[in-house]
């Protein structure tokens, strides 16, 4: 899929869709109409048809009963041919009781001679022979005929019977001339309709023109328009109003975030509850303390945010020197140096980390909400861990607030149960959450043994957020499938027990500008340190991915199509390297453990298969990467590939864009990353589909300047708009919002109560 075309659709007007669905229903109409309409009558003429013969032959029987007994055929024909002169009667036969012929008219058909039409009219009865009166309906090439035997009777016994040869010719006529009347009638109604509701749709939109037009230029409106009108205008004014706004302060910046937290929640700190710290302090070998930049996406989007909030960042303290760098209470103040806010370690024992961590948020949780063939693994140890941990972290939110209504920002899948343990302690916090990995859809999700508990413990947040409106309709769904609670799907709400969670998505992104490339060498300083460190030669391309050792980052996947554009692309063998940057993951863990032995072997057998001389296509860097150097890899690189097979955002796409402030570079990224949906310039494709891929990165290596600049400028202008600052202004200023409508709220029924 690298190219998505879109191809144009004409979508006729509601009118005009009315329009046609009328014809077509008039048209079907007008044919079973014809069908019914043609039936009734052809019952009525054969009726009346019959009628005729009885009526005819009654009128000359006594001439026929004379002349019969004489045998007298030819004043017999006289008679037959006298009955003849009725114009629907085509012929006449006079049939003896022994089934001779006594006289026919001219022309009679030979078919409907006595002896054959005799069958039908003698019965066998107990005292002899008698006829009966016998009718059919049969087609001559003529047209259609109705035949008819009528006995004719002297003193109740036959004597004979005769034959009347009917034309039924002027039904078929006459069933024509009424399927045309209809068709036209029906017809004529059709176009008037159409006419009808067409002019009636255009009056009644000029009307309703003409009437917001009227208020847009400040007159007063027919009074039933009143409603609708006033909404409409309320609506526009919140639009303009909010638009205004936005245009007025511009981009997101640390700045504007702080006059956000300042307007909307007046200035308060803010608490984020995080696994995972930002600065870990790590013993050397050499005996000294150093600090590390964990590969952690999560990491990524929140510092920046808590510098330009100040506050404090609640996470485990996993580093070996953590607890030395830290007071009694386990603060320590970060930035090193700039000391912009603090973070709280909480200090974890080895069965917790075990259980909470490894067990059921990494092999229980992450492969559930992952599409990546992994089955998740719930054992009930790991989840009592999972609940006391969450249950610490919930006490240190009320250890570290200072006011009655705190906000508190809670991160990820490690945290589903604190937000209702933070509420239980302080009612009036404003809790959002902030789920970074995709949620799965109800029938997965039901897979987990305390998905209710999982589902409540969210519900205590006032904003759930997820990274995609998809993510919010899957746990919308799994709320409505799996807990007793009313689901407000206008507002995007659940409302619990008189208590309303908001459910928003908030496409997280990166700083912007980034804080490494203040300090990181142009362009072309990288690419030569690069790759002198690499040993290519000036004339190499180079393709870079970076990542944590996860399974469900499609590392094997990558390295196959690497693979396969060396098949096809022969020339490039010697010329192009791909270097992945693979930061060891949840190493406990024998799904990573085999992660990291398959993509050596893979790797190994690619540069076995192509490499020669000192040239290996592939180079596997699996260490931990401080981001000046990550950022240096990106700015070195010809192509970034990331292939996740699922993912819910994905900040290296966002990162390797944000690195290239030369406009150069091109980023080929999978369909099932979250960034997907926003970095529509880069190459997408599926990472399962190696051949797709393998084109994508020829595609890339191939691309002139000018289309990496284009596609560049493109994605880098998106991103420098839809920053973090963003993402974590508009969750605040929704909780603000959130706040205020709770307080009016609670001053009102804190007056109803005192009435
Ligand atoms: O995507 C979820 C997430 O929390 C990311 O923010 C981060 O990239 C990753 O998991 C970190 O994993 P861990 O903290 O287990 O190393």
């Amino acid at each position: 899929m690298l190219i998505c075309a879109s191809h144009e659709r004409v979508i006729p007007r509601p009118a005009t869709r009315f329009v046609i669905a009328l014809v077509f229903g008039l048209a079907l109409l007008t044919w079973v109409a014809s069908l019914v309409v043609s039936r009734t009558t052809r019952d009525w003429f054969e009726k009346d048809v019959g009628m005729r013969a009885q009526l005819a032959v009654s009128g000359v029987r006594h001439g026929l009963l004379s002349h019969w007994k004489a045998e007298d055929g030819d004043d017999l024909h006289a008679l037959l041919t006298e009955l003849t002169r009725d114009e629907r009667i085509l012929a006449a036969a006079a049939c003896g009781k022994d089934l001779s012929q006594l006289a026919t008219t001219a022309e009679f058909p030979e078919q409907f001679g006595c002896r054959s039409i005799g069958v039908h009219v003698r019965q066998a009865a107990p005292s002899g022979l008698v006829f009966v009166p016998w009718k059919t309906v049969t087609s001559l090439p003529g047209g259609k005929v109705y035949v008819s035997a009528i006995p004719l009777l002297d003193q109740e016994e036959a004597v004979g019977f005769v034959v009347l040869v009917h034309d039924l010719s002027f039904i078929e006529r006459r069933e024509a001339s009424v399927r045309w009347f209809l068709i036209v009638a029906f017809g004529f109604s059709a176009t008037a309709a159409a006419t009808i509701t067409m002019f009636a749709a255009r009056v009644s939109w000029h009307e309703w023109r003409g009437e917001i037009q009227r208020v847009l230029k400040g007159e007063t409106p027919r009074p039933e328009f009143h409603p609708l009108l006033q909404d409409v205008l309320d609506l526009g004014e919140r639009i303009a109003a909010e638009r205004q706004a936005d245009s007025e302060r511009g981009v997101w910046t640390p700045q504007r975030l702080k006059q956000a937290l300042n307007q909307y929640l007046r200035g308060e700190r803010i608490i984020i509850v995080a696994n995972r710290e930002p600065y870990i302090h790590e013993h050397t070998p050499g005996g000294g303390v150093t600090i590390l930049h964990p590969a952690s996406g999560l990491v990524t989007a929140l510092e920046p945010v808590m510098r330009a909030c100040s506050g404090v960042w609640i996470a485990h303290g996993s580093g070996s020197a953590d607890r030395e760098t830290a007071d009694a209470q386990g603060h320590v103040s970060v930035p090193p140096g700039e000391a912009s806010y603090v973070i709280r370690r909480v200090w974890l024992s080895d069965e917790d980390v075990r259980g909470y961590y490894y067990g059921f948020a990494n092999e229980g949780l992450w492969p559930l909400c992952h599409i990546a063939d992994t089955r998740p693994v719930f054992r009930s140890e790991d989840w009592k861990h999972y609940q006391a941990v969450n249950q610490t972290f919930a006490d240190a939110v009320a250890e570290e607030v200072d006011i009655e209504d705190p906000i508190v920002l809670v991160q990820d899948y490690h945290f589903a149960l604190a937000p209702r343990l933070i509420r239980e302690r302080l009612p009036r916090a404003t809790v959002i959450s902030f789920w970074h990995i995709p949620w799965p859809n109800p029938d997965r999700f039901g897979i987990c043994p305390w998905r209710h508990e999982l589902l409540e413990g969210l519900l205590g947040s006032s904003i759930v957020g997820f990274q995609t409106r998809f993510d919010c309709s899957n746990f919308i769904d799994a709320v409505d499938r799996y807990l007793e609670s009313r689901i407000d799907r206008a507002q995007q709400a659940v409302v619990q027990q008189g208590r309303t969670t908001l459910v928003r998505p908030y496409p997280i992104s990166t700083e912007w500008p980034v804080r490494w490339l203040e300090t990181a060498p142009s362009v072309s300083a990288c690419r030569a340190g690069i790759f002198a460190e690499l040993g290519l030669p000036a004339d190499a391309l180079l393709g870079v991915g970076v990542d944590r050792l996860d399974y469900t980052k499609g590392l094997e996947e990558r390295l196959l199509a690497v693979e396969r554009l060396l098949e096809r692309f022969p020339a490039l063998c010697g010329r192009f390297t791909f270097a992945q940057l693979a930061a060891p993951s949840r190493t406990e863990i024998d799904r990573y453990r085999q992660l990291n032995d398959n993509v050596e072997r893979v790797a190994a057998r690619i540069n076995e298969r192509f490499g020669r001389g000192t040239y290996r296509p592939i180079v596997l860097l699996r260490e931990h990467y401080e981001p000046p150097a990550v950022f240096t890899y990106y700015r070195a690189a010809d192509l970034c590939y990331v292939s996740s097979l699922h993912d819910g955002m994905n900040l290296v796409a966002k990162e390797f864009v944000a690195a290239r402030d030369d406009e150069r570079g091109v980023l080929v990224l999978s369909q099932f990353a979250g960034a997907a949906r926003e970095l529509t310039e880069a190459l997408i494709v599926n990472p399962y589909d190696v051949d797709e891929a393998a084109a994508a990165l020829a595609v890339a290596l191939e691309m002139p300047p000018d289309e990496q600049r284009a596609r560049m400028r493109s994605m880098r202008a998106y991103l420098s708009e839809f920053n973090v600052y963003r993402w974590a202004g508009k969750m605040l200023v929704d909780a603000g919002r959130l706040r205020d409508r709770e307080r009016l709220i609670g001053r009102l029924t804190h007056m109803e109560r005192a009435t």
